[in-house]
């Protein structure tokens, strides 16, 4: 009886992988065929329709602090040939003059942006020598810049996440500066106002400098939060989670509902 049952096991076994060796010889000729039909682009090629495809899926549901306008970018790609894409915040240049005047980068300096979107900053600072690591939770724009990134071989590493206290362990122990440009008071929308100050205390021990900039008017923005109606209760509120720091205001966005700009340092350093 057992010798019966094992003989049938046999067969069986003998039977599956007859029938796998069969349907891999039919995707060899299907996988041949699509190779001869279909003209092969090229990796350049590819990495760019990727980004075009990916810019017409934004805005197809909202996301926190994504494009709420299909094919919309939060913020312009800064490589030459993607000028005719639409973008929200078109005027990027002056908060970006505002960072590197008060930022020397080191080649090789480590920089984090929270946020970095399709990563107007996150390229323009590895261009100028930083690496770069770019978290950003939509799967859209992530893929954007990675496929930038990859493209254009720059020092940029897209993270597919978004910052939290849980993704605390995975930053690095330092970094030369940290971005939260219009991307804090989300992480206050997802993680409550407790939890949303400990990153903030969190990244404020790991960097020399965070740049950070939140709404600053209760008619600003898609998520509204008391401490971030004005300036007086951003500073009230920098000031009472991160004591012992000094918040310097760098300039306001009279392109984007004043929004200001804050660089923050540990007093003294
Ligand atoms: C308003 S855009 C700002 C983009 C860019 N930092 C700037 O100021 O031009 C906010 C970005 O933060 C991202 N975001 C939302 N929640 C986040 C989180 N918990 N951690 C990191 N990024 C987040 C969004 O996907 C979006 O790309």
């Amino acid at each position: 009886m057992r010798t019966d049952v094992r003989r049938g096991e046999a067969i069986a076994a003998r039977d599956r992988g007859f029938v796998e060796r069969i349907r891999q010889r039919l995707n060899r000729i299907r996988t041949s065929g699509y190779r001869v039909l279909r003209a092969e682009q090229d990796e350049t090629q590819r990495l760019r329709a990727r980004v075009l495809n990916r810019v017409r899926e934004l805005g197809r549901t909202y996301e926190d602090g994504n494009s709420d306008l299909l094919g919309y970018t939060y913020h312009p790609i800064p490589f030459d040939g993607f000028e005719h894409l639409n973008a929200h915040r078109r005027e990027c240049e002056d908060r970006l003059r505002a960072i590197l005047e008060a930022l020397t980068i080191r080649s090789g300096d480590w920089i984090l942006d929270v946020g970095a979107n399709v990563g107007f900053f996150a390229f323009s600072l590895a261009r100028r020598g930083a690496i770069v690591e770019a978290y950003e939770p939509q799967s859209a724009s992530f893929e954007i810049g990675a496929a930038l990134s990859k493209l254009y071989k720059s020092d940029v590493l897209y993270i597919n996440r978004g910052l939290s206290v849980a993704g605390l362990r995975y930053l690095r122990p330092h970094y030369r500066a940290i971005l939260l440009l219009s991307a804090f008071h989300w992480i206050v929308k997802q993680e409550g106002d407790e939890a949303a100050a400990r990153v903030l205390q969190d990244l404020g021990r790991r960097t020399d400098v965070i740049f950070f900039e939140v709404p600053a008017s209760s008619a600003d923005g898609m998520f509204r939060h008391a401490d971030f109606v004005s300036r007086q209760s951003i500073e009230a509120y920098l000031a009472r989670v991160l004591p012992g720091f000094a918040v310097v205001a760098l300039f306001e966005d009279g392109a984007w509902a004043d929004r200001p700009l804050y660089a923050i340092r540990r007093a003294g350093a």
